[in-house]
């Protein structure tokens, strides 16, 4: 008669073995070359990429049954914080749950009053993005102040932030990198410092993208060090994105730098009092914060007096915040530890793949405007040449977009059609300029002042009208990036 241990072994053994057999197609680029058939097989824009080691993980802990966050959960907010260099990493079901923890923990009460966004107060964001960046400053009843978008790197024209800012109702600066391309954090961090803002990363298309930062402004700001495994230069900081501001955010949906299926992350860069209130939030609104299966940590569960409670009322169930149960399950944790361990080589293939598109299309000018790293003046072969600010980014590309110009003979829509048929998957950047979504202009319509725009936003309706974005996910074998470079330059010349 086995063991318990023997027949989990054999159990994963064979789960290995399975993986390995019926997974093929799922395994980084390189490897699945030689199973893929020009203009017959599907070319995804992004997708899962793994081996047996995530399933293996998923089917350990799903034998282990503890089912909702625990020690895998547990183990991957540390490893994620200290892949970061973060205080801390929360687990959430989703980017946007993450979203909608950190901008909920800077609207808690413990905080000091000229720090806690309330209700009317406003937050900077931008226009073209995606919805669930914004989504909770409306939900809350904040007002977004919609700032217009450079088509060429995707981010916000930060020459806008001191129009957009509103003394004494400003509280927070909330934005993406755009599709892995960290945005001006020098200028957006210069800017929450003068006037005492939060910054609120979002961070979901870009874990593992850097921003460099001569050393003496850094240390202006108040940011003397590199992120972990980065080594000095002597001249420059250099941290990953999601470290920069107070709050960050992850998405671990099969498109993003890592998966596990759902899931997300709230990472708290420096104040370790945000993970309080984040966790409240993300649990139920508590005050308690007892991991789950666990019942005393404050010592003094049966201690507290809070709002008009009777004195001892269990702390288990004090609620100091209208808050949500935004958790994942323990074996989305255990998926998520395994990719973190591919993090490094996944970040490579994006930045290589993105070149591999580049270079070849590079002639195709006359039909395209292509995207360009935040501080980069231009491209060539040899590399990006920059701008004087003396500021890098290094983007860990999460797709490859052009914006089709428009005197060219066909428009982004066109081309989108094109791809489809031809199996390769394409995108257009997200909610293009939100304010045109059905959502929003039915907001205006209701409560004319839930939001307010700096100017007309003609940056983002060019990215809504002519940018569409191709896969640079690590599952991408170079016979696919060939084949999407042949059939986007054949059809330009068809075009002609
Ligand atoms: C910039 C950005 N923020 C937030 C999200 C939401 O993440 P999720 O799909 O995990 O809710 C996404 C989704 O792709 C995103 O691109």
């Amino acid at each position: 008669m086995p063991t318990p241990a023997e027949l989990k072994a054999e159990i994963l053994r064979l789960t290995r073995e399975y993986s390995a057999m019926v997974h093929r197609a799922n395994r980084p680029g390189a490897e699945n070359a030689n199973e893929f058939t020009p203009g017959k097989t599907t070319i995804p824009y992004a997708g899962r990429v793994f081996t047996e080691d995530e399933v293996e993980a998923a089917v350990g802990s799903t034998l282990d049954f503890w089912l909702t966050l625990g020690p895998e959960g547990e183990a991957f907010e540390k490893e994620l914080a200290s892949y970061l260099g973060v205080k801390h990493s929360l687990l959430v079901n989703s980017g946007s749950s993450a979203n909608l923890v950190a901008f909920s923990a800077l609207t808690s009460h413990k905080l000091p009053p000229h720090k806690r966004i309330l209700p009317g107060d406003e937050v900077i964001t931008v226009a073209a993005g995606f919805p669930t960046t914004v989504a909770p400053i409306v939900q809350y009843g904040a007002i977004p102040v919609f700032m217009d978008n450079d088509p060429a790197t995707g981010n916000a024209q930060v020459d806008q932030l001191e129009r957009a800012y509103s003394p004494g109702k400003t509280k927070a600066v909330m934005m993406a990198h755009t599709l892995g391309n960290p945005f001006d954090l020098g200028a957006v961090l210069e800017f929450c410092r003068k006037h005492d803002l939060w910054l609120i990363e979002d961070n979901c298309d870009a874990l593992g993208c850097t921003y460099s930062m001569p050393i003496e402004r850094a240390k202006a700001l108040g940011i003397t060090s590199n992120s972990p495994g980065i080594p000095e230069n002597g001249t420059h900081i250099t941290r990953y994105t999601g470290t920069w501001g107070d709050i960050s955010t992850q998405s671990f949906y099969p498109p993003h730098h890592l998966t596990m299926g759902e899931g997300g992350a709230v990472n708290i860069v420096s104040r370790p009092p945000l993970k309080t209130y984040a966790e409240s939030f993300r649990d139920w609104g508590r005050d308690c914060w007892c991991a789950s299966g666990k019942d005393n940590t404050c010592n003094k569960r049966f201690d507290w007096q809070l709002g008009e409670l009777p004195k001892g009322y269990d702390h288990k169930y004090i609620y100091s915040h209208l808050g949500y149960n935004l958790k994942p399950l323990d074996p989305q944790a255990a998926i998520g530890r395994q990719q973190l361990k591919k993090l490094a080589a996944f970040v490579e293939a994006r930045k290589t793949n993105w070149e591999h598109l580049r270079a070849g299309l590079a002639d195709l000018s006359e039909f395209f405007d292509f995207s360009l790293p935040t501080h980069a003046t231009g491209w060539t072969s040899q590399g990006f040449t920059w701008d004087n600010t003396g500021c890098r980014t290094d983007c860990s590309w999460f797709g490859f977009m052009i914006r089709v110009k428009p005197g060219a003979p066909f428009t982004h829509t066109e081309l989108g059609r094109h791809l489809d048929s031809q199996k390769i998957g394409n995108r257009m950047l997200f909610g293009g300029n939100l304010l045109r979504q059905p959502v929003f202009v039915q907001l205006k319509k209701d409560r004319p002042s839930a939001f307010r725009t700096i100017g007309e936003l003609p940056g983002a309706d060019q990215i809504m009208n002519q940018a569409i974005f191709l896969g640079t996910y690590p599952g991408l074998s170079k016979a696919m990036l060939d084949h999407m470079v042949k059939v986007i330059r054949d059809y330009c010349h068809s075009r002609k």
